[in-house]
């Protein structure tokens, strides 16, 4: 015979059951909207340009090597990625590898998210997948060969490209580590501020001093401590005041793809994450390269 006690656990085990599920799920989408705005997925995956929705995709990205528009990656089962599991989003950040085990070019840029840890793309797949599914086409690159070509890539990323995701390191701080993962992994700086050899892999001794040829063709800044060439002379709150509202301590204000990243991503981090984005850009060794155009007066 059951008895009434046994009743009475059989109920409180199925409501522990079916109540914390949900509340998981809310906790894991709010996470991921901080992830996917620290690792500005909207930024590129949203044409903003022309008032696209959130996530559709299209937005064109102009490279050296060609035009590539951004895939949507709303939960549409047709043209977004709504019928993919939480195992190929992974798979995705992780290795560049599509469901259908198509070699992602490499703009899309996993060869930094790779170093995202699992619990966080969980919780990126969360929100991606309470968004409102959107139904837009995706837009064929334009990439002439050979960088338009697909099957290349797998050779690319063998000389180029070490899955993560990245290890802490146990001499350093939590905030240092702290810092270091969003700068290589999530917030991804490299990726516009560490000049590139022939074959657009990054140079790693040159690690985020600055390219005279960035993306859309622009200038990228030194951001090692180097004094006359980075950002060496910058107070931390020099530091603060750009990432949270992209003034210069010069009073200008930072444009372009800078004016995006501080928009979508470093003014939405929290001051702890900012200030931990700090002292590890601090903690570089500082790279004497000048590529900052010169302003009327400045020697
Ligand atoms: C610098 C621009 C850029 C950023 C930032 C970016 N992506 Fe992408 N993403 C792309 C491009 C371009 C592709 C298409 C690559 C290809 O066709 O090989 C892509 C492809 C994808 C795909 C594969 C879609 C499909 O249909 O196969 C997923 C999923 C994805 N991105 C998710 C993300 C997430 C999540 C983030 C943030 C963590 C992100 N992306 C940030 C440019 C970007
Ligand atoms: C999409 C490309 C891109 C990404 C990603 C990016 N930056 Fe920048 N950054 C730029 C450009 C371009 C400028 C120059 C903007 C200007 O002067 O108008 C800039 C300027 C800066 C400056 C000002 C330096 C100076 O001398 O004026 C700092 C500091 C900086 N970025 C830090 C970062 C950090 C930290 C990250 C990662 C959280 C990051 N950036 C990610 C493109 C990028």
């Amino acid at each position: 015979m059951v008895s009434m006690d046994r009743i009475a656990v059989y109920a409180v085990i199925a409501l522990v059951l079916a109540a914390p599920p949900a509340a998981a799920d809310e906790a894991a989408v709010a996470r991921g909207k901080y992830l996917f705005d620290a690792a500005g997925c909207a930024g590129c995956h949203t044409d903003s340009k022309n008032k696209g929705p959130l996530g559709a995709g299209g937005r064109a990205l102009k490279t050296p090597f060609g035009v590539f528009f951004s895939p949507n990656i709303t939960p549409h089962a047709e043209h977004g990625i709504g019928t993919w599991s939480e195992d190929d989003l992974a798979r995705a950040l992780r290795h560049g590898v599509s469901p259908g085990g198509d070699h992602y070019f490499p703009v899309f840029p996993y060869t930094s998210y790779s170093g995202i840890s699992d619990a966080d793309i969980g919780d990126l797949g969360a929100y991606i997948f309470s968004l409102p599914a959107v139904a837009r086409r995706n837009r064929p690159h334009q990439a002439p060969p050979p960088f338009g070509w697909r099957f290349l890539v797998p050779v690319w990323k063998w000389l180029n490209f070490t899955p993560g995701p990245l290890a802490p390191e146990p001499k350093r701080d939590a905030a240092w580590n702290r810092g270091a993962y969003l700068v290589e992994a999530l917030a991804h700086c490299g990726q516009c501020h560490t000049p590139r050899g022939a074959l657009g892999a990054r140079k790693p001794a040159m690690k985020l001093a600055g390219t005279p040829s960035g993306p859309e063709g622009g200038i990228i800044p030194n951001i090692t401590p180097d004094q006359e060439t980075g950002i060496g002379g910058w107070s931390d709150a020099d530091l603060r005041s750009l990432f949270k509202m992209g003034m210069k301590p010069d009073f200008d204000f930072v444009g372009g793809a800078m004016g995006e990243v501080v928009a979508n991503t470093t003014s939405r981090l929290t001051d702890a994450d900012l200030a931990a984005v700090i002292v590890y850009l601090r903690s570089l060794s500082p790279v004497r390269h000048q590529v900052r155009r010169k302003k009327e007066g400045e020697r």
